[in-house]
């Protein structure tokens, strides 16, 4: 048989399916387990948001729709990047996705060559990593250190930019720290990206799931029309995982090209799931707050209990639902530990290393489970190193 593209060879899966799996393997066997694996709201969509796709199934509108999205969810859009991120892109700016992750994919398709360089956050959302390689492109990843809260240094960034440097891939908050960018880290990231005529992909998939922190973006000062391309979706915000829907900002030249990978991969997003997200940013924001007062409540329960487990230590994180504690007093790696906790306490949790070699001496857990679930989660951690 012949040989597959090169970039099959390298392209690679995610950490939270290969847990997910162990899990439900234990599961089989009978046991009980407590999940903290997968990134996913355990809140049901919104009714509201529900009821508008069940109405525009029903009128029958279920065909084809504009390859990059819906004249009405741009319209939406673009009071939302007006209300949140202060400037209001042109309708040209704007691309709809099936889900935030086609919107990583289809940048770096879009402007990675093979050998030009990527920048990305380590410990960081895989998928950047992996499409990285995918293109052939030379991973670039910066270091995120918890003594500076695991925030990107601008100086880092600086010091790794070369003539090859093509993309720089922000995201705050962040997974699978739940840190939250400065503003003036990330108007320093954009003013070199300026200077050396780099291309920024902002991953703003959480910008909505803050706790003490204000959130920034780092595309306000182009407005997303020179270099800075915004990424954001319903999945996290609206409890939308499954419906795909995500969308991008960007310069009128690059989004258009993008239009026609779109054409070519995909024809357009679901017609009546484009609707159902106008009624997401357009309606009642009342279940996205409740749900941000629930995973405060989480996010302090799991703090304060990881923090009394031996061995470990845990920063508060500001935003997103992810705790990533340090393993390293233990003398364990990330993998023995959340095996070992898995398989002795019944608790799912991901190894650090999933996330890039600068996540090895951490664990992650989302929080995205009631307070009960945590308590007896840690109490079972702290039980199995008994
Ligand atoms: C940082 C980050 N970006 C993008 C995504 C993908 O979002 P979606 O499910 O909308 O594709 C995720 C999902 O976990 C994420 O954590």
């Amino acid at each position: 048989m012949k040989e597959l593209a090169t970039g099959m060879y390298k392209i690679l899966g995610e950490g939270a399916f290969e847990y997910l799996a162990k899990a439900q393997a234990e599961e089989r066997k009978g046991k009980n387990i407590l999940h903290f694996e997968i990134g996913q709201p355990d809140f049901p969509t919104p009714d509201h948001i529900k009821q508008t796709a069940y109405e525009e199934i029903k009128g029958n509108y279920t065909g084809y729709v504009s390859a990059t999205g819906i004249l009405d969810l741009k319209q939406a859009i673009q009071d939302e990047i007006e209300q949140t991120r202060g400037y209001r892109p042109s309708i040209e700016q704007i691309l709809v996705l099936p889900g935030a992750k086609p919107g990583i994919f289809f940048t770096m398709l879009g402007l990675v060559n093979p050998g030009d360089e990527v920048m990305y956050p380590d410990p960081g959302f895989p998928t950047y990593g992996s499409v990285t390689k995918y293109l052939q492109a030379v991973d670039v990843p910066i270091a995120l250190r918890e003594k500076n809260q695991f925030k990107l240094d601008p100086t880092d960034v600086e010091n790794s930019i070369t003539p090859k440097t093509k993309l720089i891939i922000l995201n705050s908050p962040q997974n699978p720290t739940g840190s939250v960018m400065t503003k003036n880290r990330l108007y320093q990231i954009a003013e070199l990206a300026e200077k050396h005529d780099i291309y920024i992909l902002a991953d703003e998939i959480y910008s909505k799931m803050l706790y003490e922190a204000d959130f920034h973006s780092a595309t306000v000062l182009d407005e997303a029309k020179e270099r800075t391309i915004l990424l954001d979706g319903f999945s996290k915000s609206y409890s939308m995982t499954g419906w795909r829907l995500g969308y991008l900002v960007g310069p009128e030249t690059i989004i258009e090209k993008m239009g026609l990978i779109m054409i070519n991969a995909l024809s357009c997003t679901t017609s009546f799931v484009q609707k159902a997200g106008i009624t997401a940013l357009k309606g009642d924001q009342q279940p996205l707050e409740k749900m941000m007062a629930a995973f405060k409540e989480r996010r302090d329960a799991i703090v304060k209990g990881l923090n009394t487990i031996p061995g470990f230590s845990c920063l508060t994180p500001q935003g997103a639902f992810y705790a990533f504690p340090s393993i390293k007093e233990t003398g364990m790696n990330s993998r023995e530990i959340a095996d070992h906790i898995l398989y002795k306490a019944g608790v799912c949790c991901l190894p650090g290393s999933a996330f890039g070699p600068n996540g090895e001496g951490y664990l992650r857990f989302s929080y995205a489970t009631s307070v009960e679930n945590i308590q007896q989660a840690m109490k079972q951690i702290k039980e199995s190193f008994d």
